[in-house]
């Protein structure tokens, strides 16, 4: 009886090996869906055109889902199955194309579309993969402000170097009108004379 029983302990554990090294295989090689995200990072100004670009592999026909994660909370903005149906979400109606690769582009991007994309492909068996872009969008209105500052600094030189001139074309004046001012008065002196002699 013995050596029976330690024979079956043995088949216990090496089937539990087995299943561990199945399951172990199983999750190394995920059913065969890949994503690549080339461009996890996109810095965009106000009112551009961005494209979350990805490309996915699996067998069979994907579900590709797109969500935008902010501060504002989550919202869903796209679900599709290649040739069978697109979902946009209401809030993203006219603003959204997708692209048979998985990859989206998003119209005329706002100060509220900074955050995070979450992309989820779905294969037909179950098996999921997925993606994540961070989006950064700045104001043109920083650019503006820019170039505002660097008029003003230019206009500061310019009125800096007229107020110079101006210093000293008054000088110049005053010592002109000094001189002027003495030869008036010899003259007037010399016409006074003049008239007394007459
Ligand atoms: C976006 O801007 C940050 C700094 O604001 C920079 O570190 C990053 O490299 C930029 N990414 C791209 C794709 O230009
Ligand atoms: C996905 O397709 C779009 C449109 O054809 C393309 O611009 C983009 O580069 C593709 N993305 C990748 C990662 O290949
Ligand atoms: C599209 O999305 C809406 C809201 O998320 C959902 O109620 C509807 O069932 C979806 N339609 C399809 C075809 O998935």
């Amino acid at each position: 009886m013995r050596p029976l029983q330690g024979c079956r302990g043995r088949g216990v554990v090496v089937g539990t090996v087995t299943l561990c090294l199945a399951a172990g295989w199983a999750l190394q090689t995920p059913g065969g869906v890949s994503l690549v995200v080339p461009q996890p990072n996109i810095n965009a100004t106000v009112a551009q055109n961005i494209l979350l670009s990805v490309e996915y592999s699996c067998r069979g026909i994907a579900t590709i889902e797109w969500k935008h994660v902010s501060s504002w909370g989550t919202t869903s903005i796209v679900e599709w199955k290649i040739g069978n149906y697109v979902n946009i979400s209401t809030v993203y109606k006219d603003r959204v194309t997708t692209f048979e690769n998985g990859s989206i582009q998003l119209h005329n991007v706002g100060m509220r579309d900074a955050g995070y994309y979450f992309v989820t492909v779905t294969e037909e068996y179950g098996n999921n993969a997925y993606g994540t872009i961070i989006v950064n969008v700045y104001e043109i209105i920083y650019e503006d402000l820019h170039f505002v500052a660097v008029l003003f600094a230019f206009l500061a030189a310019v009125s800096a170097i007229l107020i110079c001139f101006m210093w000293l074309c008054n000088k110049s004046l005053h010592l002109f009108q000094k001189k002027t001012h003495k030869l008036t008065a010899s003259t007037t002196e010399e016409i006074e004379l003049e008239t007394i002699e007459c």
